[in-house]
């Protein structure tokens, strides 16, 4: 969800501003996403870096991510969303946390889409810490290093829960994967759109499903393999 910042500027107003309009078009996304039976969606909200950014910036951010829970978590238990994060969590403030897992809690039993907020999250971090808690099972003698594959690595990461993403949007115009799900984009069809993300809506939406439906995704398999394949399953 690029390009809040910078769309609120072009208009004379804060960057505030644009996140504010941000965090409503998230909702709008959540909703349709949900209603169109999507199994999974995940929003990159806050990463890693962005915790550099001007102290007052930050604050607003963490302020509005709580409000947006505590209004949305009935929402979201409403239409069946399961609440779910990735990320360092332990810096989020306390003020936030707090409604981060009244969040969790709260759509615990839900099993409907599978809504994922990215908070605090960098795919580098990710990738490191799943690396730490390999490395301990192997000094425990619980793992031979000659064991770990593909799978078991996966299993080590905060998104261990989630399917590697079929697509991935950015907006705003840049065509950067910045540090979103190094690991599990091998496969993701990326996509990047012009558009800021205050701006983004349903037919945006609609057209990059559609662009997306349109591809054929061989995960390094020939045309004539992928095609015979879906033959086989009819
Ligand atoms: C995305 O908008 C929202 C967050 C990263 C929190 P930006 O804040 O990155 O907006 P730009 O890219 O500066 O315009
Ligand atoms: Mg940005």
């Amino acid at each position: 969800m690029d390009g809040n910042g910078r769309w609120a500027q072009k208009r004379g107003h804060n960057r505030f501003f644009g996140h504010v309009r941000g965090a409503k078009v998230a909702k709008s996304v959540i909703e349709e996403c949900s209603q169109m039976g999507l199994p999974y969606l995940t929003l990159f909200a806050f990463s890693t870096e962005n915790w550099r950014r001007p102290r007052d910036e930050v604050r607003f951010l963490m302020k509005l991510l709580s409000k947006w829970l505590n209004r949305e978590t009935r929402n979201l238990v409403r239409q069946n969303i399961r609440f779910q994060i990735i990320g360092d969590i332990n810096r989020i403030p306390d003020f936030a946390r707090k409604q981060v897992q009244k969040a969790l809690d709260e759509t615990r039993d839900c099993f409907g889409m599978t809504l994922t907020l990215a908070l605090s999250y960098g795919g580098r971090q990710e990738i490191v810490s799943a690396v730490k808690s390999l490395a301990k099972k192997v000094a425990r003698g619980e793992l031979l290093p000659e064991d770990i594959s593909d799978e078991i690595f996966a299993a080590e990461m905060d998104s261990a829960f989630l399917p590697d993403p079929d697509l991935i949007l950015r907006t705003s115009g840049e065509s950067r994967i910045s540090n979103f799900m190094l690991w599990q984009c091998a496969y993701s069809e990326l996509q990047f759109i012009d558009k800021a993300w205050p701006d983004f809506n349903s037919s945006d939406l609609q057209n990059a499903l559609a662009t997306f439906r349109s591809h054929e995704r061989r995960f390094g398999k020939t045309s004539a393999q992928v095609i015979r394949l879906h033959d086989a399953k009819g």
